[in-house]
């Protein structure tokens, strides 16, 4: 249940004008929470039309939450039938060589207030986008590519590569792990290091998974969640919608430095290569893989930001922008959306006359959970990459995947509503 009981109507109008910049999952959360907390929202993207790209991306709880309190359970109830369902399979966990599976972790029940979504970006995001567009009416504008940002004590301008310029109170960054905003917001620009890891991945459809009689049960019976660890590198296999699509992903040790990216061709030669020491089974499922549908990625790390606000504290960073996720966390989206949630709360809160306040104490809220999840990225990683396979026979519990209560059952609209004067008050202080 909603803070004050309000699940889904929008609040009494606030006057302040909400510029974003990018509309992904950060974008577009933050829209839609700023529209329902009263505020005028803008969103302006360079993509001159959204096209379903990617492939899997998770919502815990945590954000399914978030999703459900639009308008009463719409936009979940449109999520759901894209999202895997793993109530009656759960996730086997194998070990890497023999192919042993050491444990069945099973799927928290159904909450339909706190529903998990997993399931192809680009399929999620358009529920998400024509839900902001068509629904609520929010304007966004495609086509539109920032250069700069600026801010005064008045306002915040965005120009864009056409010279033209778009003011607002506040202007909300949510530019993705590339972003251009971090500049204005840091005064230099920050680096991606390598992260020393990769991950090849790659979605397409069961049609030669089902004619294998290896591989068929993967696709015949529901969606299937299934992990192999080992040394160095985890493979993820799932199968969604019913078992028509598949999905995997590999994470393994690359050292390469380049730019994050998502359309970097794989080889599947080199896939092969690397899992040859690896159950059989790795390999049948990678050789069903088209490889135009292959995708390697170079992880690159970013140091967490000192700042996600200008100077002047009219530019917010938000997403990626401000802190980007390793996939090991399964949790980098579900933060870009809780951004979105606190700062509509924190900008109402504070009203037009107290904006920086109010976008510091969005800050204050927000950056110790997210660098705490943050880290989740790696320490899951190290726990399977690691694995001391003597200790799992006597408890294969401790292999599974976390779901810590305090990430998961985490509500962040009623965490802003608590916090936020306390937050105030922290940021006044500091400012004597
Ligand atoms: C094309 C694409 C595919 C992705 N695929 C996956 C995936 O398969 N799995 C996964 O886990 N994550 C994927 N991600 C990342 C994932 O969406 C984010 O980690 C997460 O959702 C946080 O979202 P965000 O809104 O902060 O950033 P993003 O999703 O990166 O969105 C940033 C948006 O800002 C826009 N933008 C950037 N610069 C400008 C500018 N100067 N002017 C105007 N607009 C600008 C971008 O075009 C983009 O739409 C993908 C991101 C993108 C952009
Ligand atoms: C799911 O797929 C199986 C075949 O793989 C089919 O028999 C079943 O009817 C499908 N269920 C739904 C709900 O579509």
């Amino acid at each position: 249940m909603a803070t004050n009981g309000h699940t889904n109507g929008t609040r009494p109008k606030t006057g302040i004008k909400v510029v974003i910049v990018g509309a992904g999952f950060g974008g577009l959360g933050a829209a839609v929470e700023c529209h329902r907390q009263g505020h005028d929202v803008v969103v302006y993207e360079q993509f001159p039309e959204i096209k379903p790209l990617g492939d899997i991306i998770s919502f815990g709880p945590n954000a399914g939450r978030i999703f459900y309190r639009w308008s009463g359970g719409k936009v979940a109830d449109a999520m759901r039938p894209l999202a895997i369902d793993l109530s009656t399979y759960g996730f086997n966990i194998h070990k890497y060589d023999t192919g042993e599976i050491v444990i069945n972790q099973p799927t928290p029940e159904y909450a339909i207030d706190a529903p998990n979504f997993n399931g192809h970006r680009g399929e999620l995001h358009e529920v998400v986008y024509n839900y902001a567009k068509d629904d609520l009416k929010i304007p966004i504008h495609l086509g539109k590519k920032v250069l700069s940002y600026d801010e005064d004590d008045k306002q915040a301008t965005i120009t864009f590569d056409n010279g033209e310029k778009v003011s607002g109170d506040v202007v909300i960054a949510s530019d993705g792990v590339r972003s251009r905003a971090r500049k204005s917001v840091l005064g230099h620009d920050d680096k991606p290091k390598s992260s020393g890891y990769a991950i090849w991945r790659s979605w397409f459809s069961n049609k030669d998974m089902i004619e294998d009689p290896e591989t068929k049960h993967f696709c015949t019976n529901g969606d299937t969640f299934n992990g192999w660890i080992g040394p160095d590198m985890h493979f993820l296999f799932t199968t969604i919608k019913n078992g028509s699509d598949c999905s995997w992903v590999l994470t393994h040790r690359d050292e390469h430095d380049i730019d994050e990216s998502w359309s970097f061709p794989g080889k599947l030669s080199e896939v092969k290569e690397a899992l040859k020491d690896w159950d059989p089974l790795c390999t049948r499922i990678i050789s069903k893989t088209p490889e135009e549908n292959l995708v390697d990625w170079k992880l690159v790390y970013r140091d967490p930001l000192p700042t996600w606000v200008s100077p002047a504290g009219r530019i917010l960073l938000l997403g990626d922008s401000a802190h980007p996720f390793l996939p090991t966390s399964a949790q980098g989206a579900a933060q870009a959306v809780e951004d979105g949630v606190s700062i509509a709360v924190c900008l109402r809160r504070g009203g037009k006359d107290n904006l920086p306040t109010a976008v510091r104490a969005h800050e204050k809220i927000r950056y110790e959970r997210v660098r705490q999840i943050q880290k989740t990225g790696e320490t899951t990683r190290e726990m399977w990459h690691k694995t001391d396979w003597s200790k799992v026979k006597d408890s294969p519990e401790s292999i599974q995947l976390p779901r810590p209560s305090w990430i998961m059952d985490f509500d962040t609209e009623k965490n802003a509503e608590e916090t936020y004067d306390q937050a105030v008050k922290e940021v006044l202080a500091k400012q004597q």
